[in-house]
């Protein structure tokens, strides 16, 4: 099979980051369908793409035309057997185990016997959600971990288990090209490729503030403005959510038992005052909107 017999690109759920595989997918001329649990879940991702259509169309970026040519590519359903034409599937629902395997269960009641099937789990193994099931269906598995927010950051990690075909690879391969991204391959352990080596750097970063090496301002401006990096590590911390970084920092610290892992207090009782960032208005630096402003942390 080749990426042109595809079929149309199945995604499960219409959150944060279905709604921008979804959009990718459609600008890239993909016909898509895209599942979620109830209607007001459906209308609020479907409008979420549209809400970003809407916008680069009012920058100039996409025309009316164009932008009414991705809306007809891009269907909603409440019901799984309308993913049973698609020829790859991105499961992309919240973080937890149960519901991966609920979705991975009833997708293999509708699909196709070589339906790639794919997940954008940041930190599940595939390899456990790939266990529910039959041996027939495991090389057609892998993940594919895109990057938020999904539109801008070039990245995709496809992830191969010990069982993921050199055909399913390389569909994925093209399929990355396709909606404009750039691939690389990962394995199939805690962090992959990115998070393995993002997650120890930012929880160094926050052991120096700690450690009262340097102020907050001053540790994001030695990153930026020494090494390049286009936002300092405890700004980026308030963006990915202090929360989200000891979940991870957990998961990774108990996979690898490697110190490097570990979240130091200063996160941790920071999340516990309900300091998550910028979803809370308050982390190592305060927020309203997109503005930050100087915080005291220590
Ligand atoms: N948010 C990020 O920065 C990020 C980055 C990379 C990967 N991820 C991963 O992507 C996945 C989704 O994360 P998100 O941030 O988009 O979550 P989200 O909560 O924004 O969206 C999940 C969506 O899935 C829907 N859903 C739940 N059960 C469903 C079902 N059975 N069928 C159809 N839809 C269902 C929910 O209604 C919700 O709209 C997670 O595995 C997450 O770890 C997230």
């Amino acid at each position: 099979m080749d990426l042109s017999e595809l079929g149309p690109v199945g995604i499960v759920g219409c959150g944060l980051m279905g709604a921008g595989i979804a959009q990718v997918a459609a600008q890239a001329g993909l016909d898509v369908v895209v599942k979620e649990v109830d209607a007001a879940a459906l209308k609020r991702g479907l409008g979420r793409v549209d809400a970003q259509w809407e916008k680069a169309v009012a920058k100039g970026k996409l025309d009316a035309a164009a932008r009414a040519a991705c809306s007809d590519r891009l269907k909603g359903t409440l019901h799984w057997t309308d993913l049973s034409e698609c020829g790859l599937v991105i499961e992309a629902v919240p973080e937890l185990l149960d519901l991966k395997l609920k979705a991975f269960t009833e997708l293999d009641k509708v699909m196709a016997p070589s339906t790639l099937l794919c997940s954008n789990t940041s930190s599940l193994p595939i390899t456990e959600l790939m266990a529910v099931l039959g041996p027939d269906r495991h090389p057609f598995v892998a993940g594919l971990h895109f990057f938020n927010p999904v539109p801008a950051m070039p990245l995709v990690e496809i992830i191969r288990t010990v069982a993921t075909s050199e055909e399913a690879l390389a569909l994925l391969r093209a399929f990355v090209v396709q909606i404009g991204k750039t691939a690389i391959l990962a394995p199939d352990a805690p962090g992959f490729v990115v998070n393995r080596l993002l997650v120890p750097y930012i929880l160094d970063c926050i052991r120096c503030r700690e450690q009262k090496l340097a102020s907050t301002e001053d540790i994001d401006a030695g990153m930026r403005l020494g090494c390049g990096h286009p936002m300092g590590p405890l700004h980026l911390s308030d963006f990915i959510g202090l929360d989200t970084i000891v979940n991870v920092a957990e998961v990774m610290f108990e996979a690898y038992g490697d110190s490097r892992y570990k979240a130091p207090p200063l996160v941790k009782q920071l999340v516990a005052a309900g300091r998550t960032g910028r979803k809370s208005g308050l982390g190592f630096y305060r927020w309203e909107g997109d503005t930050r402003m100087e915080a005291q942390v220590l």
